[in-house]
């Protein structure tokens, strides 16, 4: 594993923070993503460290206390931001809060691409966070379990609003209560996002495009049926 940049795969999946390490990488094949991050965090902490996170992200939200338990302790600082992204200023804000010995001094960032809501961060927003976890002795680690969707775009096209721009896999979208039944009798499956209110759709590394050109269509119709 890099030590830099601990990847949920075990790969350096950043060229950009990685571009100036020099270490070999290797490959550990774990039982989950769970265990992924918490080892990976594990490995870049020790028990009196912290490691800053989004507020919706995985790790925090629905890990348990794994990444605790695993690092005998290192505890997550959870960050609001815009777009489920974290951004230096927030960054260096966690980091700056506190210097005295009572604070879990922060060590690693966590990033999750695609993120939490589906956005992705862009390569300038990962070499701004890089940097600054550089200028401040942090380690970066990145939530991979999406790092394959962070490439890839879904469509658009229902005229119904959505809650955050489509980057990766993930839609979240207000759908009329009357649409959503539809939706859920035509044997749609998806949930409601906690945070957001809104209905999630997401795409399976075997999702067809017919798949994702039904949905469409249906919703398309309900909307049009119920408006
Ligand atoms: C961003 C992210 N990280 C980690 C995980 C954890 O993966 P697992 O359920 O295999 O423990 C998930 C699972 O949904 C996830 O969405």
């Amino acid at each position: 594993m890099c030590a830099r940049m601990a990847t949920t795969s075990g790969r350096c999946a950043s060229p950009i923070a990685c571009a100036s390490c020099s270490r070999p990488t290797a490959t550990y094949f774990v039982f989950n993503g769970t265990a992924a991050n918490s080892l990976a965090l594990a490995a870049l902490c020790q028990p009196y460290h912290s490691v800053i996170c989004h507020q919706l992200a995985h790790v925090d939200t629905d890990e348990c206390g794994a990444p605790q338990f695993f690092s005998n302790g290192a505890k997550l600082l959870a960050v609001a931001g815009e777009q489920g992204k974290l951004t230096p200023a927030s960054i260096v804000e966690v980091v700056t809060r506190r210097t005295d010995i009572h604070y879990p001094k922060p060590k690693v960032v966590t990033l999750t691409q695609a993120t939490e809501v589906g956005t992705v961060y862009r390569p300038d927003e990962l070499r701004a966070i890089a940097n600054t976890a550089r200028e401040h002795g942090l380690r970066v680690h990145m939530d991979g379990a999406r790092f394959a969707n962070a490439v890839a775009g879904l469509a658009q096209g229902t005229g119904l609003p959505t809650l955050f721009p489509v980057q990766a896999n993930g839609v979240f979208v207000h759908l009329p209560s009357r649409v959503e039944d539809g939706l859920r009798e035509r044997g749609w499956l998806f949930y409601n996002f906690i945070a957001a209110g809104g209905a999630r759709f997401m795409c399976g590394w075997d999702t067809a495009p017919e798949t994702v050109d039904r949905l469409l269509a249906d919703i398309r119709e309900l909307a049009a049926e119920f408006a």
